[in-house]
C-alpha cells in the first residue's frame, strides 16, 4: 500500500511522529507532503488504493489555521486517512474531530484518529522531552496495529467509523497574541530562522525584528536556530510558563481511536 504523509509541523514532533507511525508499515514507499511552509498550489489527490496519514499540532484546542487551509486541498477518492493530533500535554479538545471532518467531506474515509503528547512547543517545561521512549514504543504499537488492520481488512470500506472525541461546534479560537521574541546579542544573521518561517514572520533586513502580525509563536524560529539564542519571552509568557508548569505536570497518555468491530 502506498503511504502518503501529509503534515503541519512548526517545531518536528509531529513530523517525528507520523514518520514513526508510517515506519512500521515496512515499506519504503512513503510519500511525504509538509505543508509547514508553503500551501499546495494545487489540490493534491489521492486514489483508493493509498493510504493517508495526515498530522497537526494543537493549537488551541484546534488544528493551527495553515493547516485547515492546506488540508482542506487534500482530497481523497475514497482513500483511506489516519488522523494524527500531537499536543502539548494540555489538551486536544477538538482538533481531531476537525481533520475528521475536513477529510470526509473531502472523500477519505477516516478509519482511525490518536492523539500522542510532544512537549510544548511555547511552554518548554510541560511535557518536556517528549516524545520520549515510553511514546515512542507506543507510537510503535498503534502504527503496527494499523499496518495490521490494514491487512486483514478485504477492504478499507469494511471497517466501521470510529467514534473520535471532540466536540462540534468546534472550540472557538480567539484572536491571537503573539507572545514576544528575545534574541540574544550573539545573533550572526546566518537568516535560517528566516528560511524557515511558516509565517514570514521574520525581517530578511534583521532577524531580531518579528512582524508580530504574522508570528503565531509557533516555536520553529527557537528550534532551528543554531545559535539557540531565540526565546520567547515577557510577563504573558512568564506566568502561564509556572501556571502551566504546576497544572500540567501530570502526565497523559496517548488516546487512540480504531473501528469499532461491525
Ligand atoms: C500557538 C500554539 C497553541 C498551542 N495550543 C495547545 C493546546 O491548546 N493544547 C496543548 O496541549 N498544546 C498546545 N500547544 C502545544 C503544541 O500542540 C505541541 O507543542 C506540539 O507538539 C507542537 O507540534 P510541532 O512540534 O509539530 O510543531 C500549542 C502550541 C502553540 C505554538
Amino acid at each position: 500500500m502506498q503511504l502518503n504523509l501529509v503534515y503541519f509541523s512548526a517545531t518536528y514532533t509531529t513530523q517525528r511522529i507520523v514518520r514513526h507511525i508510517a515506519a512500521q508499515f515496512g515499506t519504503d514507499d512513503i510519500r511525504e507532503y509538509d505543508i509547514t511552509q508553503s500551501l499546495p498550489n494545487e489540490d493534491i489527490l489521492f486514489e483508493k488504493e493509498e493510504l493517508l496519514i495526515l498530522g497537526a499540532p494543537v493549537y488551541s484546542g484546534r488544528i493551527p489555521a495553515k493547516a485547515r487551509e492546506a488540508f482542506l486541498r487534500v482530497k481523497g477518492k475514497g482513500a483511506p486517512a489516519v488522523i494524527v493530533g500531537v499536543y502539548g500535554n494540555r489538551e486536544y479538545e477538538d482538533a481531531l474531530v476537525e481533520m475528521q471532518d475536513i477529510l470526509e467531506a473531502n472523500g477519505f474515509q477516516v478509519v482511525s484518529a490518536a492523539a500522542f503528547i510532544a512537549q510544548h512547543s511555547i511552554f518548554s517545561h510541560t511535557a518536556e522531552g517528549r516524545p520520549d521512549e515510553k511514546d515512542m514504543r507506543e507510537i510503535a504499537v498503534y502504527g503496527k496495529q494499523l499496518a495490521d488492520l490494514f491487512d486483514k481488512v478485504e477492504a478499507p470500506a469494511l471497517l466501521s467509523r470510529p467514534e473520535i472525541k471532540g466536540n462540534r461546534p468546534y472550540r472557538e479560537v480567539g484572536e491571537s497574541h503573539p507572545i514576544p521574541i528575545q534574541v540574544e546579542e550573539t545573533c550572526n544573521e546566518c537568516g535560517t530562522c528566516i528560511d524557515l518561517c511558516p509565517y514570514e514572520a521574520i525581517s530578511e533586513a534583521d532577524p531580531r525584528v518579528v512582524d508580530y502580525e504574522r508570528c503565531k509563536s509557533c516555536g520553529r524560529c527557537l528550534v532551528v536556530c543554531p545559535l539557540q539564542i531565540r526565546h520567547f519571552s515577557g510577563p504573558f509568557f512568564e506566568q502561564v510558563g509556572q501556571k502551566f508548569a504546576v497544572a500540567l505536570a501530570a502526565r497523559k497518555e496517548p488516546d487512540v481511536f480504531l473501528p469499532t468491530p461491525s
